[in-house]
């Protein structure tokens, strides 16, 4: 299901998850991402006493990846400690819609539960259908 350069990219993100902070939910996630010449970074959850202020794992990958100066994102594989495949959160996929506009592409969204037994591979076009940007009329 998954080609060498997605299993490798999951690999990240799982490695990112050891790494989470978590303490509240005791949900781990773990995100990586792939730019157009092969960069990869990753990035997990990191919660707060005042829960409000838990940042996603896909939103440390995306800051992470913008100050590595990363501009066009190809893909992101997520992985959280579940049974099923963890599918990004709404504000994460504006997130990521973002990241697509900036380098005018689809962004490939890797899904994967805690064992990466369960995996979806969806575009984030498909996630996020009508997204909000100041450029739709
Ligand atoms: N979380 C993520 O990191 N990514 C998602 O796509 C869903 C939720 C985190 C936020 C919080 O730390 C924990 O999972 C439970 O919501």
């Amino acid at each position: 299901m998954l080609n060498e350069r997605e299993e490798k990219l999951l690999e990240e993100a799982e490695h990112a998850m050891d790494r989470s902070y978590a303490p509240y939910s005791q949900f781990r996630v773990g995100a990586a991402v792939l730019s157009s010449d092969g960069r990869v970074v990753n990035g997990a959850n990191y919660e707060n006493a005042s829960y409000g202020c838990a940042i996603c794992a896909e939103r440390v990958a995306i800051t992470r990846a913008n100050v590595e100066g990363i501009k066009d994102v190809v893909s992101i594989a997520i992985i959280g400690s579940s049974d099923a495949p963890v599918t990004p959160c709404g504000a994460c996929r504006q997130v990521l819609f973002e990241a697509s506009s900036r380098c005018n592409r689809d962004i490939e969204v890797i899904m994967s539960n805690s064992n990466r037994q369960k995996i979806r591979k969806m575009m984030l076009s498909e996630l996020l259908p009508f997204a909000f940007s100041f450029e739709r009329k």
